[in-house]
């Protein structure tokens, strides 16, 4: 291997332990965590969720963070460089994997989180009054009759869309240690403190016990519907921000004296931790909205994204007191734990390109924020809702799911798990043992590849969430496709510095 390149670029590193931590489990903790994680665990069966969920974290989602961390901090490479220097035919999943959630999953994601942005400003008037479902569906998104019902731009939105972006930018482009670490280390502890006090309050109200009785009663007869374990596992990759490239980025920026289990653990752990947390929160909430109201708890809460902008504005109007405060909490808290995901995607996808054709990273990091913005456009119009929907249900139950099990096979099989696993124990101090082989050879690929052919078969039974059949195959579908062309054409440019030969030191 030769060293010290004379193309070689300087590579960025952490400049704190805690800078790292904070910001992987920044790009964790989303806004799936807060009201996607709660929905689940009532829609399947309330405590009983937790069943399949702590499995999955256990079987793949710990595993496959220890992977992605040492793979990282093996290779010192984004995605596309670290499989490009395992095999060089293989580099088109790492860049399939960061394209399709730049140019898929960030896009969409970035436009909830300017709803998120809009609703902090509707709480200081709780504009969403008397009606927040018809507020919401007609005033605010003014929801078309379908997907191919595109109807006009919503101008708040893409006005609140272009604050995002230009928050994304900001942090992206003052780079690894002065943009994301620093973002980070301010974000993270905010958002404990906003949710902790919106978990304290919650629990104060009158009716809260309710609520969480409905959230954590088990239902245990749930767990013989292969539903549950399709929600539970496809909960945990998107939760942990597995098979998206990030967290091998965000690895290589890591001094070589580095803990990579305890720290997969530690990542893995707090988001985990945070999501329950967060729920008590929202149900507590859920239950005091149901006692005002006379209603039972199950009548309150709608669909995931009903949740956190129909069912909470409501329950927020209701307070007695401070509500508006609450509102500007709630929103702020999303807003934060949004924004610290979507930068880790847009470093991810920055840092591939950066490593493979030696750009700078100002211009990539605003090229991309240009781009992320224009194509974001399409989520910001009247059929927003619809194409958000299907996009999030393709890329999440299906691009993310086959690029782990090619990951697996690549790392456990080609590259061989016993090699990552030495390179592990080498330098941890907790140290793997032949379990974590087991894991990503046979164990993580098997049953990722039975939740994709239960969703395979679900999906030829009924078209997804009763849209045109149509409207998925050129709306779902073929985004997949299209991303990965995009990722063979990258993947067969050449490399400024050929994979093998970057510096290492
Ligand atoms: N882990 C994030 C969440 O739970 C998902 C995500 C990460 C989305 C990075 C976009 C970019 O919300």
């Amino acid at each position: 291997m030769v060293k010290n390149h004379p193309l070689a670029h300087h590579r960025p590193q952490w400049k704190t332990h805690i800078g790292f931590l904070l910001a992987a489990i920044g790009s964790a903790i989303g806004l799936g965590n807060i009201w996607r994680f709660s929905y689940l665990c009532y829609k399947n069966g309330g405590g009983a969720f937790l069943i399949p969920y702590l499995i999955a974290l256990f079987i793949v989602g710990i595993p496959l963070m220890i992977l992605e961390i040492g793979l990282g901090h093996k290779m010192r490479g984004s995605a596309p460089a670290a499989f490009a220097s395992i095999s060089k035919k293989w580099e088109w999943l790492g860049w399939w994997q960061v394209i399709f959630v730049m140019f898929g999953i960030v896009l969409y994601y970035s436009v909830v989180i300017s709803w998120c942005l809009s609703f902090l400003f509707f709480s200081f008037k709780l504009s969403w009054l008397p009606d927040p479902n018809s507020f919401f569906f007609n005033q605010f998104l003014m929801a078309s009759s379908g997907p191919f019902d595109i109807g006009q731009l919503r101008t708040p939105i893409v006005f609140s869309l272009l604050l995002v972006w230009l928050f994304n930018w900001l942090i992206v482009f003052s780079g690894v240690t002065k943009g994301l670490e620093r973002a980070n280390k301010i974000f993270m502890p905010l958002l404990f403190f906003l949710t902790a006090i919106i978990v304290f309050w919650g629990l104060r109200l009158p009716g809260a016990a309710e609520g969480l009785k409905v959230y954590l009663r088990p239902d245990f007869s749930r767990l013989w519907d292969i539903k549950v374990w399709m929600d539970a596992f496809s909960q945990i990759f998107f939760t942990l921000s597995l098979g998206f490239g990030i967290m091998i980025a965000y690895a290589s920026y890591l001094p070589q004296k580095s803990e990579i289990v305890r720290d997969s653990l530690i990542i893995s752990g707090a988001n985990c931790a945070f999501s329950l947390f967060a729920g008590f929160g929202v149900f507590s909430v859920l239950g005091y909205m149901a006692h005002t109201t006379g209603q039972p708890v199950t009548e309150v809460v709608t669909e995931s994204i009903g949740l956190a902008f129909v069912a909470f504005p409501k329950a927020i109007s209701l307070l007695p007191y401070f509500a508006k405060f609450f509102g500007v909490l709630f929103f702020m808290s999303l807003v934060i734990a949004g924004l610290s995901s979507s930068v880790s995607i847009i470093e991810a996808f920055t840092s591939g390109l950066v490593d493979k054709f030696h750009y700078s990273r100002k211009v990539v990091a605003s090229s991309l924020s240009i781009f992320g913005f224009l194509g974001g456009i399409i989520f910001a119009t009247q059929s927003g809702l619809y194409w958000l929907d299907i996009v999030d249900h393709f890329l999440t139950q299906y691009g993310l799911v086959v690029g782990a099990i090619f990951e697996c096979i690549l790392i456990g099989w080609i590259y061989k798990a016993q090699r990552l696993k030495e390179h592990i124990n080498h330098y941890s101090s907790w140290k793997l043992n032949r379990w974590w082989n087991v894991c990503v050879k046979i164990v993580i690929p098997l049953s990722l590849l039975v939740i994709l052919i239960s969703s395979l078969i679900e999906e030829l039974t009924a078209a997804y969430g009763g849209y045109p059949r149509l409207s998925i195959v050129l709306i779902g579908r073929d985004w997949l496709i299209y991303t990965l062309f995009f990722a063979i054409i990258v993947a067969s440019h050449p490399w400024k510095i050929e994979p093998g030969e970057r510096n290492l030191t």
